[in-house]
Order: structure tokens, then sequence, then C-alpha cells
């Protein structure tokens, strides 16, 4: 099944049904923990399937047990996964698993409570980010704060490219981040209805890293 685009081609909804059975599992507020990390991971490889469909390849000669044949790999510089903290860290992981030779880069972003703004802790990214395509993973794309503010550090480093890749968002967060990076393509397993005044997606999954985590 091919993702949906919708009237934003830079939106793509990735609507294959094990992605689609998975988030249902996760939504669920009976979800243990450890179910909920697990789909998360799950959910993450099939996204980076999906995310990862344009990178470039190259041919290179090898040789098979018969013969000599050219067959292709993954061309350039090694991709930046690059994970907001803390509830990137759960698609990062799922992530990895289908990437394992990615670099990774962590940006700690906290929500101000009141003002529901980013504020940023911690920044680090690999080295030579100008010869590389990166992916920022954060599993809510809720106001969009967060990733707004992610997204402009990362550009200050210069990469080839941006993606975005969340597991569910809502008009709201979609509206925020086209306006502030609209060269940058934001990946989702769907689109929910609304932000309450909380800043949490309606009817979404509940707080992301307390799920992963099991802070709650
Ligand atoms: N972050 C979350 O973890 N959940 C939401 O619904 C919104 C932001």
């Amino acid at each position: 099944m091919k993702p949906q685009t919708g009237s934003d081609p830079q939106v793509i909804v990735v609507d294959h049904p094990l992605v689609q059975h998975k988030l249902t599992l996760m939504r669920k507020k009976d979800s243990s923990t450890n179910s909920f990390r697990t789909l998360l991971n799950e959910l993450a490889m099939l996204m980076a399937y999906e995310v990862t469909r344009d990178m470039p390849t190259q041919e290179i000669e090898i040789e098979t047990p018969l013969e000599t044949m050219t067959a292709k790999v993954i061309d350039g510089k090694k991709l930046v996964l690059v994970s907001i903290l803390r509830a990137g860290t759960g698609i990062l992981d799922g992530m990895l698993t289908v990437v394992p030779g990615a670099r990774v880069g962590h940006i700690g972003l906290y929500r101000d409570p009141k003002t529901l703004q980013a504020v940023e802790y911690y920044f680090k990214m690999p080295k030579d980010m100008q010869e590389r395509d990166v992916i920022v993973v954060d599993p809510m794309l809720a106001t969009g704060n967060s990733a707004v503010a992610a997204i402009e550090r990362v550009k200050a480093t210069k990469p080839k490219s941006i993606k975005f890749v969340c597991l569910l968002t809502c008009p709201e967060g979609i509206a925020t981040l086209r306006k502030a990076h609209p060269d940058v393509k934001i990946y989702t397993a769907a689109i929910d209805r609304q932000l309450n005044d909380h800043g949490y997606i309606l009817p979404g999954l509940g707080d992301a890293g307390d799920r992963i985590f099991g802070t709650q």
C-alpha cells in the first residue's frame, strides 16, 4: 500500500495496515509499558522503511557464490537520526534496527508547561553534517514548538536535507511546522483531531514519554 499524501505532498501519512494496527494498540490506555515500547519499536521500523524510500543508491560489483554481478548499495555519507529527548528515544531504537549504520544526534528540549514553548538543555550532533541527510524523530508532533526549535538548530549545521518523523500529529502541529519549515517533509502514522488546552493531542495516546518509560 502506498503512503497517503492527501492535499499536501509534504505531509505523508503512512497508512499501511500494520502501522495502523500497531498504532491502535498503542493508543489503548490499558497497554502496558512493555507492550507500548515494543509496539513503538516495531512501528518505528516500519516508518523507517517509508522515510528512507528515496535514499540514493549506487551500483557495486560483487561476487555471489555463482557469478559476478552489479548490485545496489546505499550511497553517500551515513544518515543522521536526530532524536528529540526524551520521547524520541523510542522511535530512534526501532529506526536504528533498520538503519544500523546511521549516526545519531540528540537534542534535549522540554516543554515549558505554562508557555508550551520548547526550552533547550542539550545539543550534540555528529561531525560532517554538511554531507549528511537528517531524519528528526519525535513520537508526537503536537504544538509543533519542539519540532520547529529542533529543526532550526539542526538547520544551523547545514545538512543536505531534513525530514521529520512522528507517530501522531494534529492539524495545529502540522500548520506550525509547515509554516516554519516548509522544506521539511513530515512522515506520520496518523493525523488526529485537535490539541487540547494543555498541548495534548486528541484522541491521541497520552504522554508518549511517560508511556515509553513508565513514569506516569
Ligand atoms: N506530547 C505527548 O507525549 N503527547 C501529546 O499528546 C502531546 C505531546
